[in-house]
C-alpha cells in the first residue's frame, strides 16, 4: 500500500465525495450556542459531513473528482497533515469523529486498498451501453448514485 500512493488518492477522493456515512448523528449534552444559533441540551443534532467535505471555503473544484488533491502539496490550501481522516481534522472526516468515531475505519481502509488494487491490477473492465460513469445521486439518506453501476470484468492475468 506504501507504494501505491495514487490508489490512496483515489480511496480518499472517493471518499470525500461519496462518503457512506453523508450524515453523523450526536446528543447536545448541554445547552451551547453554534454560530449564534441555541441548541437545547440533549437535542439529537445531525453534522453534515456530506457538506463538510465540499466547503467552498474549503476545497478547490469542489464538485470536481480530483484524487491529485490527495497527493503531497498538490492543493494550495491544504497541508498533508489536514488530510488525515482520523477525525481531527474537520475538512475531512469521513469516518467520524471523537469517541463515537468508526471502529472500522483501519479495517475498512485495508480491506478497500487490497480488494480495488487486485480488481484494477487483475482485470480489465466494461460497462455495458455506456461510455461514462453516471454519478448522479439519488435522493436516499445514503447519498448513493441514482442509477446503478454495472460492469463486467476480462481477465488480463491468468
Ligand atoms: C468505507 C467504509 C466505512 C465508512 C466510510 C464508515 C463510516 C462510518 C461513520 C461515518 C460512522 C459514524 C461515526 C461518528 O458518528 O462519528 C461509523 C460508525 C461505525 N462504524 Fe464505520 N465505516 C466504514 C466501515 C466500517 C467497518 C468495516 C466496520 C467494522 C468492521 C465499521 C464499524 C463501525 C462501528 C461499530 C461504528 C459505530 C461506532 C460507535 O457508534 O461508537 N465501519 N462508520
Amino acid at each position: 500500500m506504501p507504494n501505491l500512493p495514487y490508489l490512496r488518492a483515489v480511496i480518499r477522493e472517493t471518499l470525500r465525495l461519496h462518503p457512506s456515512g453523508p450524515f453523523i448523528i450526536r446528543e447536545c449534552a448541554e445547552d451551547c450556542k453554534v454560530n449564534g444559533s441555541f441548541v437545547k441540551g440533549k437535542s439529537h443534532v445531525l453534522i453534515n459531513v456530506y457538506a463538510m467535505m465540499q466547503d467552498p471555503e474549503l476545497w478547490t473544484n469542489l464538485d470536481e473528482f480530483i484524487p491529485e488533491r490527495f497527493l503531497e502539496s498538490s492543493d494550495e490550501k491544504i497541508s498533508e497533515h489536514q488530510m488525515e481522516f482520523k477525525g481531527q481534522n474537520f475538512r475531512y472526516i469521513p469516518f467520524g469523529s471523537g469517541r463515537r468515531g468508526c471502529l472500522g475505519r483501519s479495517l475498512a481502509m485495508l480491506m478497500m486498498h487490497t480488494t480495488i488494487a487486485a480488481l484494477v491490477q487483475r482485470f480489465d473492465w466494461t460497462m455495458k451501453g455506456r461510455e461514462n460513469v453516471d454519478l448522479s445521486l439519488g435522493s436516499g439518506f445514503g447519498v448513493e448514485i441514482e442509477k446503478p453501476l454495472v460492469c463486467y470484468r476480462i481477465t488480463r492475468l491468468t
